[in-house]
């Protein structure tokens, strides 16, 4: 059991609403942009770590911990920057926020999505440097078109339901382990990954980074694609091998791509996906708007709390 006021180190930015409610059950200290050795040192005194995804939470961490890190709240829900190998080593529960943030990171897909279609980075960039390049910016027209989704969890299922709204011809899906009630229920079909790669035109990709999911998009995935296919992905970097891309993106195979999410974030300043026309980057936005922020604070705080309290067993 951790101490009666435990340390509660925090990385990221976590919501005030959050740090209020960890304030009543122990002494909050706000440590962010540390490098890897300075959390190391801060984690000796910490029982228990909230981060979000840009604190790496290492092997190493665990070891500087000597035993007294209780647990690690990933205010979140994805756990791959965090070595749960070493956690379950070390005993520590490892907890995340699996629902607060569902709808935020949906709507930023759906909001990539009619980006894309209609340039509207692009063409906001060029009217801000001064031109009136109405015909370069031609779009196309989401009726008509086959969104399909790729991971059919709480955000693809989400991302499915608002795109049978948005006129979108069909709305398929690929998920081995998906429902397929769910997927009625919603309108949506299930079909198999060849006949996702396909029959898409607008793939959105809501699939967890595992050793399974790792650069699925590859040089091989991208040539079963129709010919013009647009990639959205507010998920994982990983999932996407970043070099298979940018050759899908030259060939024409993949005729734009909007990315929130990198395989290396930030971007390294020459990463060619980041200064091409055909892609669309945001900076790992899907979880950021207010309401969500103010959501996963509270349940990664309550996580917390429970997990110091020993009322939990189970790492996420
Ligand atoms: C998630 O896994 O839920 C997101 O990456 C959250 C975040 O932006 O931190």
């Amino acid at each position: 059991m951790a101490p009666e006021r435990p340390t509660i180190l925090v990385t990221e930015k976590l919501g005030e609403p959050g740090i209020e409610l960890l304030s009543q059950h122990g002494d909050v200290e706000k440590a962010y942009g540390l490098t890897p050795e300075e959390l190391c040192e801060r984690i000796a005194t910490a029982d228990a770590l909230i981060i979000r995804s840009a604190t790496q939470v290492t092997k190493e961490v665990f070891e500087a911990s000597k035993g007294r890190l209780k647990v690690v709240g990933r205010a979140g829900v994805g756990v791959d920057n965090v070595d749960l190998a070493s956690a379950t080593e070390h005993g520590c529960l490892v907890v995340n926020a699996p629902t607060a943030n569902t709808v935020a990171a949906a709507e930023h897909g759906i909001a990539l999505i009619c980006a894309l279609s209609r340039n509207v980075a692009q063409a906001d960039a060029s009217v801000k440097a001064g031109k009136w390049e109405r015909s370069k910016y031609v779009g196309v027209s989401i009726v008509g078109k086959t969104l399909c989704v790729m991971g059919f969890g709480k955000v693809g299922s989400e991302v499915a339901r608002r795109g049978t709204g948005l006129g979108f011809a069909s709305v398929i899906a690929y998920d081995p382990y998906a429902s397929a009630v769910k997927a009625q229920a919603l309108g949506v079909k299930l079909v198999s990954w060849e006949e996702a790669l396909a029959q898409g035109d607008f793939f959105s990709l809501h699939m967890p980074m595992t050793p399974q999911t790792k650069g699925i998009f590859n040089d091989d995935t991208f040539s079963k694609m129709k010919k013009g296919a647009r990639i959205i992905n507010v998920a994982r970097g990983g999932v996407i091998d970043e070099a298979a891309l940018v050759r899908a993106l030259d060939a024409g195979i993949v005729a734009q791509a909007a990315l929130d999410v990198f395989q290396k974030e930030p971007p390294a300043a020459d990463n060619p996906l980041v200064g091409r026309e055909d892609v669309v980057c945001t900076p790992h936005l899907g979880a950021s708007t207010a309401e969500a922020q103010e959501g996963v604070s509270v349940e990664i705080a309550e996580a917390v709390v429970s997990a110091l309290k020993g009322e939990l067993a189970a790492t996420a």
